[in-house]
């Protein structure tokens, strides 16, 4: 069960989504048609100015609506410096490319323990798409530049010899469409406006691709039910935008880390009412429609079909494990434990915890460990691969 005990937003707040809230009606008045939750979400995280990560308000940590393993504690960068630091060889000179940096906090806390490990890369890219995270970025990361050449890119256009790719709770943030099937028929679930005024969602025919897409996920025991309503979530533009980044790379690795499941697990019968989920100020809800352009609106990940999608456009799949196994597999833990644990708070040392317990970030996080004209040693970033679930 969810929380749904929103706290009430401030006036400033209520103002700015009524403008995202606007936008919304203006282009559904504008196509005199229902737009897809896909363009909805896409608005209320992507709007100029107004989306959730356009704004210039505080998202991430304790005062913002959610953390996320970098901003809950640097050993999770420790983790990665200590993984490229096992591999740097094998690379020779390579660039780090961060998808979707959020504050920033990552890229600065992974640029300090390369830095102590003696293993830089040749130039730090930030491909990130909001421009006011952007400009926090700059300013978290500005007394590194002069030990590290950092480019900033809202898109990847750049050819790069060799990679290390990490991108970390970026594919749950990209829109997904949702669908709804009744009776044996397989609906979209849209976003229009009631005869008040305010957004409601209403199910439409589900088009060829959508209905193909489905044919080809979800089990008979879901398509030939009748009677209950079955509600699930689909990333279609996770395969274009997987293709991208590595069409890009001409050699490397890729990292994606996030929550989800393989797909055996994501559209199981008894998880009918899919895996969207919304956050403000630290309260998961699951009423997207709610305060638009004001909540953190994510997605689980379908991890089969990032694996599908990988393996479409070339790359190998090198591993599938835990946030855990990940990060026990890089001996960041005896390195910290036997340098730095007197000098940790016992705070410090529970946010680690935090990261690695299975009832915490530990299981319900995973790691895609992705390679293109590179290989690596299956067990090199796990102890546990689970690769046989995709
Ligand atoms: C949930 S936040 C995660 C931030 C950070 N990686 C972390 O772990 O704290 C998602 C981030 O991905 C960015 N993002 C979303 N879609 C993107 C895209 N297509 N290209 C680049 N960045 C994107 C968002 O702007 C934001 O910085």
């Amino acid at each position: 069960m969810v929380n749904t005990e929103m706290p009430i937003p401030s006036e400033e707040e209520q103002q700015r989504s009524q403008l995202c809230k606007q936008m919304i009606a203006d282009e559904i008045h504008r196509n005199n048609r229902p737009i897809s939750f896909e363009r909805y979400m896409q608005l209320c995280l992507y709007a100029e100015k107004i989306g959730y990560y356009e704004s210039a308000s505080e998202i991430f940590g304790s005062k913002g609506d959610f953390t996320t393993s970098p901003e809950r504690s640097n050993f999770f960068a420790i983790a990665f410096a200590e993984h490229i630091n096992k591999i740097k060889h094998q690379l020779g000179t390579f660039s780090i490319v961060e998808i979707g940096a959020g504050s920033g906090k990552f890229a600065a806390d992974l640029i300090q323990a390369m830095n102590r490990n003696g293993c830089m890369p040749e130039r730090y890219y930030i491909v990130e798409k909001s421009a006011a995270l952007r400009q926090r970025q700059k300013l978290c990361l500005s007394g590194l530049q002069s030990e590290c050449d950092i480019e900033w890119l809202e898109d990847l256009t750049t050819p790069i010899d060799c990679a290390v790719v990490i991108a970390n709770e970026v594919l749950d943030a990209l829109p997904v469409k949702l669908i709804s099937i009744e009776d044996n028929n397989l609906l979209e679930r849209c976003v229009t406006l009631d005869d008040s005024g305010d957004l409601q969602f209403v199910n439409i025919p589900a088009d060829d691709s959508l209905s193909k897409a489905m044919l080809e996920r979800l089990p008979k025991s879901v398509l030939g039910a009748t009677g209950e309503r079955y509600e699930c979530d689909v990333n279609m533009l996770l395969d274009n935008f997987i293709e991208k980044i590595a069409s890009f790379v001409n050699q490397g690795i890729f990292f994606y880390i996030d929550y989800g499941y393989a797909r055996s697990e994501y559209y199981h019968e008894q998880r009918s009412m899919g895996t969207l989920i919304c956050h403000y100020r630290h309260v998961a809800n699951e009423q997207p429609l709610l305060w638009p352009g004001l909540q953190d609106i994510s997605c689980n990940i379908d991890f089969t079909a990032l694996a599908e999608a990988s393996a479409r456009c070339g790359l190998n799949i090198n591993s599938y494990s835990t946030q855990a196994h990940f990060l026990l597999a890089s001996n960041a833990l005896e390195k910290v434990i036997t340098h730095n644990q007197d000098a940790m708070t016992l705070e410090q040392q529970s946010e680690i915890k935090r990261l690695m317990m299975p009832a915490e970030m530990g299981e319900r996080f995973q790691v895609v460990v992705l390679t293109k004209n590179i290989e690596f040693a299956s067990n090199q970033f796990t102890s546990r691969d689970m690769l046989h679930r995709l």
